[in-house]
């Protein structure tokens, strides 16, 4: 899986432009490799790329939404009109938003549920900051940035119990079968640093212990991202369990993301 986050790269006009220019492109790689790639955008572009690329292997995500169902919000966009524009994904918790617009863990695990009842898959980014990291607290920090998803998902699983008619709530969200995390140390975001790939095997390592003891059953895609280019590409081909790259800069570049693509 290739998530492509434009950020706030380009003005509306500058990234339908990108799209049409990269469509064939893309759709050739996707078909050529098997690769799932995802383009993440901001809100305003969202309904034109979902017409650009309907009825193809290319699928279309957001970068966020609201922790809030509809209501008295001014400025929110919510999970449910995401759906209604064809939206099949929603980055959530990335570290600029966590950063420089304050979002906690408690908003993040509203998001997750939200999109989850509204059919939207959310790629939940996770990571530790250079302080944190030297400071011996990765560990502590990734976990804490989980533990509230799973109790979303432990809360979503009972009342998906099978048998149903005991329970007092009629089913209302679909079962989360499977959790996608983008392990993003802060650190790498745009910065041209990368861990090794042994520190991110270990990483992958304690996240796969995390979620058999968390969510036995749940399956999970491990995607890396920060400051991914295809040198680097390369040099995590070859870590075990990571199902694919959640690419910034180098996404606004096909020969790039071709290259990235092609490494693994
Ligand atoms: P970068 O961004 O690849 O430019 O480091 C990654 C991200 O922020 O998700």
């Amino acid at each position: 899986m290739i998530v492509l986050n434009h950020k706030m790269a380009k003005s509306y006009q500058e990234s339908i432009f990108w799209m049409h220019e990269n469509k064939l492109n893309l759709l050739n790689l996707s078909k050529k490799t098997g690769q799932e790639i995802i383009i993440c955008l901001s809100f305003d572009a969202l309904a034109e790329a979902v017409k650009i690329f309907e009825e193809t292997t290319i699928k279309i995500g957001a970068q966020n939404c609201s922790s809030y169902n509809l209501g008295a919000y001014t400025g929110e966009v919510a999970a449910i009109s995401l759906k209604e524009m064809g939206v099949d994904y929603c980055i959530i918790g990335h570290s600029e938003r966590r950063n420089l617009f304050g979002e906690t863990n408690q908003d993040i695990a509203n998001k997750f549920k939200l999109l989850n009842q509204n059919n939207i898959a959310p790629i939940v980014c996770i990571g530790e900051t250079q302080e944190e990291k030297e400071n011996r607290m990765t560990f502590e920090v990734i976990s804490s940035q989980l533990d509230l998803l799973m109790e979303v998902i432990a809360q979503n699983a009972l009342d998906n119990f099978v048998d149903g008619d005991l329970l007092s709530v009629a089913r209302p969200n679909k079962k989360i079968t499977e959790l996608i995390i983008a392990y993003e140390p802060v650190w790498a975001i745009g910065t041209n640093q990368t861990p090794d790939a042994v520190y991110v095997s270990k990483i992958i390592a304690w996240l796969n212990t995390y979620f058999n003891v968390a969510m036995p059953g749940i399956k999970t895609k491990i995607l890396y991202g920060g400051s991914i280019d295809p040198e680097t590409a390369k040099k995590f081909s070859k870590v075990n369990d990571l199902s694919g790259f959640l690419l910034g800069r180098a996404s606004l570049d096909f020969q790039t993301i071709e290259k990235i693509v092609l490494s693994k």
